[in-house]
């Protein structure tokens, strides 16, 4: 079996159940439950005995070691963290906690049970670090997408948590010869996202009638993958990587903000129309925008193309069509997430920042 840790988040939920579409090889999913985990992810496992639901935190030793002496996995896969590059603005503290520490002290426990196995199993064991692009900071408008060897320059608490957990795999694979693989991709989309960040969040205000707020002058740039894409890139990665080696994952997708938007009103527009006719473009609005904002990601996908013959299967234009249907389709799952802390979240957010007139994009910037 494996154990995956975060599996109840958006990206770690999706990857369960592909995995349990896919084969019948039990899954231990050890989650927290913050306000970014929720088990009506997983509601279509629910019956699925493969399924093996654990509450606990990574960052406590003891809970993980007797975890992995109980199941006994093959691998772990490590989704947990805190996600969100504005919460991390907020409140970087959590971020420390579960990013830097957490990792930490899975590498650990993972450590003490490798180095218990048998011959066989120590050289087929693997822990795989879940990574974003984040951590190697951003590019100008020429600049060569990001590869593996792109040195590492994070700018928010949030990428540099996530630095931080992966330079101490790197050395956990370096120094104790700890059997890692660690994957950096780009920005994910798709079913069971959380409405805080951009594409979920945009079509819940879109449906619910408010603002859609456009950080800065709304041109930043960011590299969107289907979340699928990136679910089946790890199972590659997990299958036939090399150890030690790290893996960029993107959808050779690059689009502004502002373009982002723009389809997803056209697609609302075309799949939900307003009663009275006017376009959901009507609710954008450019406020103050976020402090030390990354201008723009990009990845280079060739090493994982070329080496695990991994590639996406959606283009934006697919995924995003899909993912809209999923949200029109499940307006009871976004209204049960948008109850208790979220809403709290959102005032903190959203009430400090000014609105700015659509002539004057940027505010602070
Ligand atoms: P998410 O915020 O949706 O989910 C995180 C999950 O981790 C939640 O279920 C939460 O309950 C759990 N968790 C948090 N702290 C924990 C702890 N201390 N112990 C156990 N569980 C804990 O995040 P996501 O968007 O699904 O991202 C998953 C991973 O992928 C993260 O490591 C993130 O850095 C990385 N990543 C995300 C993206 C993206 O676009 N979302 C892109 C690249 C990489
Ligand atoms: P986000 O989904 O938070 O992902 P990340 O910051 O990790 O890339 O944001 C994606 C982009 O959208 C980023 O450039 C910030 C921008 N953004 C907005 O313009 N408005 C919003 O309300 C949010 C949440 C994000």
């Amino acid at each position: 079996m494996i154990l995956v840790t975060g599996g109840a988040g958006f990206i770690g939920s999706n990857f369960v159940l592909d995995w349990l579409a896919q084969c019948d090889e039990p899954v231990v999913n050890f989650d927290k439950l913050t306000y970014a985990g929720n088990m009506n992810n997983l509601l279509a496992v629910r019956t699925r005995p493969e399924h093996i639901f654990v509450h606990g935190d990574i960052c406590d030793n003891a809970h993980v070691a007797q975890l992995l002496a109980t199941h006994k996995p093959r691998a772990i896969v490590h989704f947990a963290a805190e996600s969100h590059v504005d919460r991390s603005i907020h409140g970087p503290g959590e971020f420390i906690t579960t990013n830097i520490n957490g990792t930490f002290s899975l590498l650990e426990a993972s450590r003490a049970y490798w180095s218990s196995l048998a011959d066989e199993d120590k050289a087929n064991f693997r822990f795989l670090h879940v990574s974003t692009d984040e951590v190697f900071g951003s590019l100008g408008p020429d600049d060569a997408p990001f590869s593996e060897t792109t040195a590492y320059a994070p700018n928010s608490p949030y990428s540099a948590s996530k630095a931080a957990a992966d330079h101490l795999v790197r050395s956990y694979h370096h120094t104790y010869g700890l059997p890692t693989l660690t994957t950096n991709c780009s920005n994910n989309y798709g079913p069971f996202h959380f409405p805080e960040k951009l594409i979920p969040l945009m079509i819940a205000n879109a449906l619910a009638g408010k603002s859609l707020p456009i950080y800065g002058d709304g041109k930043n740039v960011r590299d969107w993958l289907y979340v699928s894409d990136h679910c089946a890139a790890i199972r590659e990665v997990l299958k036939k990587g090399r150890c030690g080696e790290t893996y960029n994952i993107g959808g050779w997708n690059e689009m502004t903000n502002l373009a982002v938007v723009d389809t997803l009103v056209d697609i609302l527009d075309q799949l939900a129309p307003k009663a009275d006719k006017t376009s959901y473009r009507t609710q954008i609005t450019y406020v103050t925008d976020r402090p030390g904002h990354d201008r723009r990601y990009a990845i280079d996908a060739h090493k994982i193309e070329r080496e695990l013959g991994w590639k996406p299967v959606e283009t934006f234009d697919s995924g995003i069509k899909k993912t809209v249907q999923w949200y029109l389709d499940n307006q009871a799952w976004v209204a049960d997430v948008k109850s208790g802390a979220y809403q709290s979240w959102l005032e903190q957010n959203y009430n400090q920042r000014d609105a700015v007139p659509a002539a004057m994009p940027g505010g602070a910037q």
